[in-house]
């Protein structure tokens, strides 16, 4: 008569602590796969507003590389104010697409070769809030759409569109309206010709604490006058490129 063997306490428990860490592990893949498919995602509709960006560029000669140095201006402030990879990438890549509302601006306004009138101007203001609701559909990105918005604020509470003050601004849109402001000094405009270098640091700095954040100005000045005694032969508005 043939004896049955019954499994010991323990054995059934070895089976079931493997059974359970094989199902935690499989849940960690499935987990790593769903991250991965979200970035990939995420990636996707950057580059789609890259290319609405890319658009905006070819339709206005001035923003033309314009965004590309605000976006890496914005994240080496953000990076050198301590703030978190995460935050880093969120400013940087609100500073690239900061002008993508320009895209609802009529051309004539966009390329007028000159000073904008008032209705003109009243037209123009409205690019941050374009440019936010384009970015808005994307819920890992409402950080930056609301820099997006806010980018043309100023820190005494006389920008627009919604006239915020001080801290009340996102701090995204305080760094990235300094990088903005530099590079339109420094920019040749049909109006008038490109601020030295020197001359533009000398306004950031008059603005500072007024205008503009006085943080964020010490942080881009300290940013830029480094940029520029690394690379003197390039410059400083050609100095930095996006990492990515
Ligand atoms: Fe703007």
């Amino acid at each position: 008569m043939a004896t049955r063997v019954s499994a010991a306490p323990g054995d059934d428990l070895t089976v079931a602590y493997r059974r359970l860490n094989a199902a935690y592990q499989q849940t960690l893949r499935y987990a790593e796969d769903v991250r991965r498919l979200y970035q990939q995602v995420q990636r996707a509709i950057y580059q789609s507003l890259l290319g609405l960006a890319n658009a905006l560029e070819a339709k206005d000669a001035y923003t033309r590389g314009h965004s590309e140095r605000v976006g890496a201006w914005s994240r080496g402030v953000a990076a050198a104010l301590g703030l978190s990879p995460g935050e880093v990438d969120m400013i940087g890549q609100a500073g690239l697409l900061h002008d993508i509302g320009k895209i609802g601006i009529p051309e004539g306004i966009l390329r007028k070769p000159g000073v904008l009138d008032p209705e003109e101007w009243t037209v123009m203001r409205n690019h941050p809030q374009i440019g936010a609701q384009i970015v808005a559909p994307f819920d890992f990105f409402t950080g930056g759409a609301l820099m997006i918005r806010h980018h043309h604020e100023r820190w005494d509470g006389s920008g627009y569109p919604d006239g915020l003050a001080g801290d009340e601004i996102p701090l995204g849109a305080r760094i990235i309206a300094v990088a903005d402001v530099y590079d339109a000094l420094t920019s040749h405009r049909p109006y008038r010709t490109a601020l030295p270098h020197a001359t533009a640091l000398e306004h950031l700095t008059a603005s500072a604490g007024l205008t503009l954040d006085e943080d964020a100005v010490s942080v881009f000045v300290g940013l830029i006058e480094a940029l520029s005694t690394a690379k003197p032969d390039v410059g400083a508005r050609s100095a930095l490129r996006p990492s990515s």
